[in-house]
């Protein structure tokens, strides 16, 4: 299979040591994104939408599977999910119930639309143990302190089946002219930016076992964004 990487620079393989860290609490998450909710689609199809559609391109969901989507959000991706498997299992999860009744509200378009969304948190995932052939979750990482991540990406192998697919998008480092634009709203005001700040994955996933295939770097309206494929 191709192996595609496009990282590059000094900050490529692990926290920066100027990497911005997550200053809005989990504990507000749910909060600040149920306060979002009505205007996060249109922030979403500008800046994330191309970053989010290779992610499902990559993800090759084929009718059958068990699919599980973290941080589902207002169902962006994951409409795309259940589309294109009616047969299998779809399960979303997420922190905010007002990103979560959007997502309802957009899935129960798809006819006879095979799905569950609840109320869950990528800390804690209600899944057996390698029961899931795909993992998606976007701009999530974003959001959770550093010291967090490693007990994400714990359960996230836990879930997954041997083989299993992670297929992530995050907000990433910017490695274009413009792109440190929304560091600066960050550090100006964390909240404006939905607590969301530059991060890389590669290489913690790396750490975690994971065998990254695919790494790409893209940017819509000046908002940098990673699409990374793996497998467990
Ligand atoms: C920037 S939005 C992205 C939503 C969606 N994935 C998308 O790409 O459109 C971040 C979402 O992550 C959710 N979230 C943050 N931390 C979470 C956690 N620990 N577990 C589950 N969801 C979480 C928030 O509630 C919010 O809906």
């Amino acid at each position: 299979m191709k192996l595609s990487f496009s990282c590059c620079g000094i900050t490529c393989c692990g926290e920066a040591k100027n990497a911005l860290d997550a200053r809005v609490s989990q504990d507000h998450i749910g909060a600040v994104y149920d306060r979002i909710a009505p205007i996060y689609d249109a922030w979403g199809k500008l800046t994330e939408s191309h970053a989010r559609n290779r992610a499902i391109e990559l993800a090759e969901i084929r009718d059958g599977q068990n699919i599980l989507e973290v941080a589902v959000g207002t169902g962006l991706a994951f409409y795309e999910i259940v589309k294109r498997n009616p047969n299998g299992s779809n399960s979303g999860i997420d922190l905010s119930q007002g990103m979560l009744a959007r997502a309802r509200k957009r899935v129960n378009r798809i006819p006879k639309a095979n799905y569950s969304l609840r109320v869950g948190t990528a800390f804690d995932l209600d899944a057996e143990e390698e029961s899931v052939d795909t993992l998606v979750n976007n701009y999530m990482f974003d959001l959770i302190p550093f010291e967090d991540m490693d007990k994400i990406l714990k359960e996230f192998k836990r879930v997954l089946k041997k083989g299993g697919k992670l297929v992530l998008v995050n907000m990433t480092e910017g490695e274009r002219f413009g792109s440190r634009f929304y560091d600066f709203v960050y550090n100006v005001s964390p909240r404006t930016m939905g607590g969301c700040r530059g991060v890389k994955l590669m290489e913690r996933l790396q750490q975690h076992g994971f065998r990254v295939e695919v790494r790409e770097y893209y940017q819509q309206m000046l908002f940098p964004s990673e699409v990374i494929l793996a497998y467990k």
